[in-house]
């Protein structure tokens, strides 16, 4: 699938993405914040109608870059979407940055297993760092790829 960077115009829809993917949606207006600040960058997979298959949202400051989130729709899940979006972004990180981070709720077995995939390793660990519904918590494992093999 053809992957297109997004701008802030584009954060309508990313949020429609963003909250088919995620139980704690993120708002339009702040995506937009985000994807007009320094060293952000978004890439999309778009079908030929309707909403995204899914997009990846990174910050590259600095000389490290982070994953901001990663969505892929229900609809396209476990086709390789998903690892090509970190793929693409790694290689565009990797102008700038000698790093790429992130961080995964330690509750998310699937998002873990592709970002071992990708060549993520666990760096470190927040405990109770995402608030979930009905008041629990989840750690967040802090995951970094060198860009630089
Ligand atoms: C996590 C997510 C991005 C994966 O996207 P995807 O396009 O399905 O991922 P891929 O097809 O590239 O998967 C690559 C590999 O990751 C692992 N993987 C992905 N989803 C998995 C799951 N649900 N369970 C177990 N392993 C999984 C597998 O090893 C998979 O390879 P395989 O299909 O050959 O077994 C998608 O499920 C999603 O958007 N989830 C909700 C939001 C989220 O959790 N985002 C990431 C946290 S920031």
């Amino acid at each position: 699938m053809n992957l297109d960077r997004a701008g802030p115009e584009d954060a309508e829809r990313l949020a429609e993405a963003h909250a088919a993917a995620f139980e704690a949606p993120w708002p339009a207006g702040d995506l937009r914040a985000l994807l007009e600040s320094e060293g952000v960058f978004a890439l999309t997979a778009a079908t030929a109608e309707g909403p995204l298959a899914g997009f990846i949202l990174c910050r590259a400051l600095a000389g490290e870059a982070e994953i901001l989130t990663l969505a892929v729709a229900p609809g396209h899940r476990r086709q390789g979407l998903g690892v090509g979006l970190v793929e693409t972004a790694a290689r565009l990180s990797a102008q700038t940055a000698n790093a790429l981070f992130l961080e995964v709720a330690a509750d998310n077995p699937g998002a873990v297993a592709l970002y071992r995939k990708a060549g993520f390793s666990p760096v470190g660990r927040r405990p109770g760092y995402y608030a979930r519904p009905g008041g629990g918590t989840a750690d967040a494992i802090v995951m970094r790829r060198d860009l630089n093999t």
